[in-house]
């Protein structure tokens, strides 16, 4: 790696891979199937300091910079993508939101137990008819005294039913723009709010995807997240950091494709020989770690941008869009190495390939990556 890491982000590293290894890795597949929730190992993610890293101390944080944080939700999502797709956007999004708008009340009251991992945080943006658009949403907060009444659905949402807090934005102002949207901070069992099914995935199986629904829900104004119409700046300054996190995804996943694509090939025998010993097969081998290390720099140097206080929506962009398309070029190719068997479930590598293929779709697709960065270029 180019980038040399400091003695805190080379420990950090080593201490979360050997958790992730240790402890998460083994129940993936387990969890993949069940699609049980990862509460335990969240549980001790944020005993070990790693649901609240970019929270500084005073809110019970562990004050860590990007550059950590990428490179520990890396390794968890090398051992579970599931684990690693919570962990991402609880930090990434409703930590960082909260500690950059919130109130110091707020931060009191949410930020302090997120940071502990003693409730995790979902972020409700999308809506069945605004995705890719988020501007056309129609979920509306109406002030009611020192209230407001929430109606609406909200679509897709990660960790939706096991969040004890979720930040949803909302019109406040129809005849406004992305001026008219503000943001909430709502609490798990406020009457009007209820949980959808979960939805049946292809991957990140432990992870709930769910429909929130908002009928005459009254939240506190004092709930407010920012100021009256700052929801779409709010949930755009979260989604930049949140896709440096997706980029740290593909980044691990892929990693853990690769490992298992070496792995194999050095063991498996087949024309007399390792597989290897191909030549075809290694230059698909030495492509797939390129990709892997050009992916790791655009996630790395995003977040030193994000760690010097420069506008980095750009970079994250670049960053989510590269290595979400190249975990799943990488997790293919680590597929067609195990031939037969990469297609068998008892080999991990089915897994990866389908977890990753929503990388490229949530926290916005390819193509709104592609809308960021040519309108950065022509600005
Ligand atoms: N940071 C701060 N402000 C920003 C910003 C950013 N990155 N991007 C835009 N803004 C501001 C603009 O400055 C502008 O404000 P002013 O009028 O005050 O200047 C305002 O927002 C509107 O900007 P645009 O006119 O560019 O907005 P737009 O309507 O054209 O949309 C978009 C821009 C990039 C396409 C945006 O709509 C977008 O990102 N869409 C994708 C949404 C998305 O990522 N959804 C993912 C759902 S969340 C999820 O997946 C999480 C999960 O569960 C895993």
């Amino acid at each position: 790696m180019s980038i040399k890491l400091t003695d805190e982000q080379l420990m950090i590293q080593t201490m979360v891979r050997d958790f992730a290894r240790e402890v998460i890795a083994p129940t993936a597949a387990e969890r993949d199937k069940t699609k049980e929730f990862p509460a335990e190992n969240l549980k001790q993610l944020g005993e070990l300091g790693f649901m609240g890293m970019m929270v500084p101390p005073e809110y019970n944080g562990s004050g860590a910079d990007t550059i950590s944080y990428v490179l520990a939700l890396s390794e968890v999502a090398y051992a579970c993508a599931s684990t690693a797709v919570v962990m991402s956007v609880h930090n990434s999004i409703v930590c960082e939101s909260i500690l950059r708008y919130g109130t110091e009340d707020q931060k009191q009251r949410f930020l302090k137990p997120l940071a502990t991992g003693e409730i995790i945080g979902a972020f409700a943006l999308t809506e069945p008819n605004a995705g890719s658009d988020p501007v056309r949403q129609t979920t509306k907060a109406v002030r009611d005294g020192d209230s407001y009444i929430l109606n609406g659905t909200k679509r897709f949402i990660t960790t939706g039913k096991n969040a004890g807090v979720i930040i949803v934005t909302v019109k406040t102002d129809e005849a406004k723009r992305h001026k008219g949207i503000s943001a909430f901070l709502v609490k798990k069992d406020t009457p009007g709010l209820s949980v959808g099914p979960l939805e049946d995935k292809m991957g990140l199986r432990g992870s709930d995807t769910v429909d929130l629904l908002f009928e005459d829900c009254r939240v506190s104004a004092k709930d407010m997240l920012g100021e009256e119409g700052e929801g779409f700046k709010i949930a755009m300054t979260g989604l930049d950091g949140g896709r440096i996190g997706i980029a740290a995804q593909s980044v691990g996943v892929a990693q853990a494709a690769f490992d298992a694509a070496v792995q194999y090939a050095k063991e498996r025998e087949q024309f007399g020989q390792s597989i290897s010993r191909f030549q075809g097969l290694r230059w698909i081998i030495a492509d797939m770690a390129v990709e892997i290390e050009a992916a790791r720099q655009l996630m790395m140097s995003a977040s030193a941008m994000k760690d010097r206080g420069e506008n980095y929506t750009a970079q994250a962009s670049m960053a989510k869009l590269f290595s979400s398309e190249m975990v799943n070029r990488v997790t293919a190719k680590a597929l067609q190495i195990h031939g037969g068997y990469g297609y068998i479930k008892e080999y991990p590598v089915e897994r990866y390939y389908r977890d990753a293929r929503v990388f490229t779709i949530y926290e916005g697709t390819s193509e709104i990556q592609r809308i960021v960065i040519s309108n950065h270029v022509f600005r």
